[in-house]
């Protein structure tokens, strides 16, 4: 981090995000609750941020980012929107959805990955919504872009103005969903003051621009936390560094004097499992003891793995007796139908 760098106080990183054009689409703030049960469980003190509930489709982070990144569609000349990740993705159902209420067709590219056609879930929704889907053979998720470009041109022939979003993948997207989560940061500082206490740590299931947004803003608001990204994927690239990068686009949008490094970033891929959409049964476990707890159902695919990784990180002692740990619940609850067999499938998880 810079030396000379001054933190901000939370009405002046507010006002900052506010300079930022958005479109409104998520019920915020979100609220911060704290799990009475789990922490008795657990030993300590846990508050759930309910992402989940932002309304939008059912809910998830994706529905913050998309705030900022359709802005776009306020300036520019567009009929539809194109994005695409895989199958069974909530954010393609956040982004369908968003476009509906935007007068906006959909265009969804998708990779086959574990669930493929199956009509269930977030697949099911995006019928509802009346979503144009094309489904791709296979499942790693860094070919999107080229499967995005070769739909964006089919499109363009077409005679149609696509607004195409790379997502995670694109470094204007990505930059502008950092934003929205140093917003979400913004919103738990007021919270945490309410409910008088600081996070010890803080846990978000990520991939990448979600967490950027958290570093960026715990780092701006100088809190003492440490900021956990767990991953619900392996990758090919350095995704350390791809965080710190996002965490520098975001600064700078904001005009924030702030450097990330790879090294400043806490991320964990040990909790994936086979891959990227299959689920674990560390994960169906976190999973059910949460619904028993608390009533909250995590989704299958990355809060499940999340939840897994902070129940492990207070086994192994990383999480101290009685420290206060925040959960971001990113949403995603869909899922758990088009997964009923996993979930089901072993009575003793
Ligand atoms: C439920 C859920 N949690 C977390 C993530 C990861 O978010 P990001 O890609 O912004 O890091 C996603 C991404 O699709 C998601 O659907």
């Amino acid at each position: 981090m810079n030396s000379n760098f001054v933190p901000l106080s939370t009405e002046e990183l507010i006002a900052k995000i506010n300079k930022i054009p958005k479109v409104s689409l998520a019920q915020l703030p979100t609220n911060l609750e704290f799990a009475p049960n789990i922490s008795k469980e657990l030993n300590i003190n846990l508050y759930i941020k309910r992402d989940d509930c932002t309304a939008l489709a059912f809910g998830g982070n994706k529905t913050r980012h998309l705030e900022f990144i359709l802005a776009k569609t306020l300036y520019g000349d567009y009929d539809c929107i194109l994005t695409g990740a895989s199958s069974q993705s909530n954010f393609c159902r956040q982004a369908a959805a968003a476009a509906n209420k935007l007068n906006l067709d959909s265009y969804l590219v998708l990779m086959h990955g574990v669930k493929g056609t199956l009509m269930q879930g977030n697949f099911l929704l995006y019928n509802i919504l009346g979503a144009n889907v094309d489904v791709v053979e296979g499942e790693d998720l860094e070919k999107i872009p080229k499967h995005l470009d070769q739909k964006y041109n089919q499109l363009i022939n077409k005679g149609r103005k696509p607004l195409l979003i790379y997502g995670g993948f694109g470094k204007e997207d990505t930059a502008l969903a950092s934003i929205s989560y140093a917003n979400a940061m913004a919103e738990i500082d007021l919270q945490m003051k309410e409910q008088k206490f600081m996070a010890d740590h803080l846990f978000v299931t990520a991939a990448n621009m979600t967490q950027a947004g958290c570093e960026l803003g715990a780092k701006i608001l100088n809190w003492p936390t440490r900021i956990q990204g767990i991953s619900p994927v392996y990758w090919e690239m350095d995704i350390k560094k791809d965080i710190a990068r996002i965490c520098n686009d975001g600064a700078k949008l904001l005009d924030i004097n702030l450097e990330f490094s790879h090294d400043m970033i806490n991320h964990d891929n040990n909790y994936v499992g086979e891959k990227y959409g299959a689920t674990t049964e560390e994960g169906i476990k976190a999973m059910k003891l949460l619904a028993n707890k608390e009533g909250i159902i995590l989704d299958p695919v990355y809060t499940s793995k999340g939840f897994a990784a902070l129940i492990d990180y207070v086994q192994k002692g990383i999480i101290k007796k009685g420290q206060n740990v925040i959960f971001i619940y990113t949403g995603g609850s869909p899922a758990v139908f088009a997964y009923n067999e996993e979930i089901t499938k072993n009575s003793t998880l």
